[in-house]
């Protein structure tokens, strides 16, 4: 392999060059392999983030990430495989849901998930809620699940685009996190890795989303349908707006027991809403002629879900673990209720304990936000308009003041947003 040096990979980049493949290669081997430094990459992230990635390079950057480490084959699989990657929103417990009812649809769903940091919550520490779930599991167990049950949540082993740990605990720390071309080489670089063969990306967009610019999520997601299509995986975007949270619970333990109703046939309509959406968008992706509403109201889904749950150690029918301190946040005036805003509940449900500060930081199973209310709803002064658990009252106080303000009550009527907003593919 051709050596280069770090300076001069930078400095092109700088100067608003064109990387050569060799160049990509190099520099991210070499940062594995330690010689190149943390700054060095620092300043190079830096340079990518004002001055871009084009198709080719952005090409060869995501390839060199999946060829960092190892890349799941799940092509012997009896059904065909599909996956669904959210970039993540507040109150999303969709993939609790949808996961297992693709599967129940006849494909097999590898997902292959992270845990959450900041505002929005992780599929993992939602699952972990359940007394004995187990998050990790190897290759061999993920395939026979896949063939057995149909559908596996479970963490994303270290092997996968190992190079993304590295590169995203360096961005979280240089303020070069929100880059397209790095976003998507990272989100894209671990889900090519796992072997799907097609993938659906919920690109949320709005107040309580990583991206709040519509055009930037349209563009985002446009980046990640190309690398995936390139790389040989049947990819299809769909935006969608996440303003006010999903649902009514918003906490791990809250999300499970909320994903739970909506598989037996109950729960909050949007949610419902937007998994049939997906699984629709889904089963399509790999010629699978079933309504998954289909599945959704005769059970099946739901025993589907029972078996994942089990397959991994879990308790699918225990009782949820609760937070030991609950109040509620009351309304202050009469009206209609305008907006929810979605990143002030993700907040204020991580400050009760349901999220974490840093990644080695635990989670509270119990703690979280029931939202009583939804946009239109005509309220009276007095009346609950959020349930808060936590499980000490320090961090119910701290709950308790970031949803003062989460709420706007004004009189007019309120015209329904759509949740399903653009389809890129
Ligand atoms: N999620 C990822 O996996 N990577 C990013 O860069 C952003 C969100």
């Amino acid at each position: 392999m051709s050596t280069f040096s770090a300076v001069d990979v930078i400095t092109t980049k700088r100067d608003g060059g064109v990387l050569s493949n060799d160049a990509i290669g190099w520099m991210l081997n070499s940062y594995v392999a330690g010689l190149v430094a943390d700054e060095q990459m620092s300043s190079l992230l830096m340079a990518i983030f004002f001055n871009g990635l084009s198709p080719e390079e952005l090409r060869t950057w995501t390839a060199c990430m999946i060829d960092s480490g190892e890349r799941l084959d799940l092509r012997g699989l009896s059904r065909p495989t599909v996956d669904k990657h959210s970039t993540g929103g507040v109150g999303d417990k969709i993939s609790l849901i949808l996961a297992p009812l693709v599967a129940a649809c006849g494909a097999a769903v590898p997902q292959l998930s992270g845990r959450g940091l900041g505002h929005t919550g992780g599929t993992l520490d939602k699952l972990e809620a359940i007394p004995g779930w187990r998050a990790v599991l190897t290759n061999d167990e993920i395939r026979d699940q896949l063939e057995e049950v149909g559908v596996v949540i479970c963490a994303a082993g270290a092997g996968l685009a190992p190079v993304d740990r590295k590169l995203y605990a360096l961005r979280d720390v240089t303020a070069t996190v929100e880059s397209i071309p790095l976003i998507s080489s990272s989100i894209m670089s671990k889900k090519i890795a796992e072997g799907t063969g097609a993938l659906l990306l919920d690109v949320k967009v709005g107040r309580g989303a990583f991206i709040k610019d519509y055009e930037r999520a349209r563009t985002l997601a446009a980046t990640m349908v190309s690398l995936g299509n390139d790389h040989g995986v049947a990819t299809v975007a769909q935006l969608t707006a996440m303003d006010a949270p999903l649902g009514r619970a918003v906490g791990n333990a809250l999300e499970v027991t909320e994903s739970v109703d909506v598989l037996r046939g109950e729960g909050p309509a949007d949610v419902r809403e937007l998994t049939l959406a997906l699984a629709r968008i889904m089963v399509s992706l790999v010629g699978i002629d079933v309504d998954p509403e289909t599945k959704l109201n005769d059970g099946s889904a739901y025993e589907v879900y029972k078996q994942m749950i089990t397959a991994q150690g879990g308790d699918a029918d225990a009782e949820m673990p609760l937070a030991t301190h609950r109040s509620t946040v009351d309304a202050t005036r009469s009206g209609v209720i305008q907006s929810i805003d979605a990143l002030q509940v993700g907040l204020a449900a991580w400050r009760l304990g349901a999220g974490r500060a840093r990644k080695e930081d635990p989670v509270s199973a119990g703690a979280g936000v029931l939202c009583l209310v939804r946009p239109g709803d005509q309220i009276e002064a007095g009346q609950p308009l959020f349930e808060i658990h936590a499980d000490d009252v320090e961090h119910l106080e701290r709950g308790h003041q970031s949803l003062s303000d989460a709420l706007v009550i004004g009189e007019g009527a309120v015209t329904p947003t759509p949740l399903l907003l653009d389809r890129i593919q």
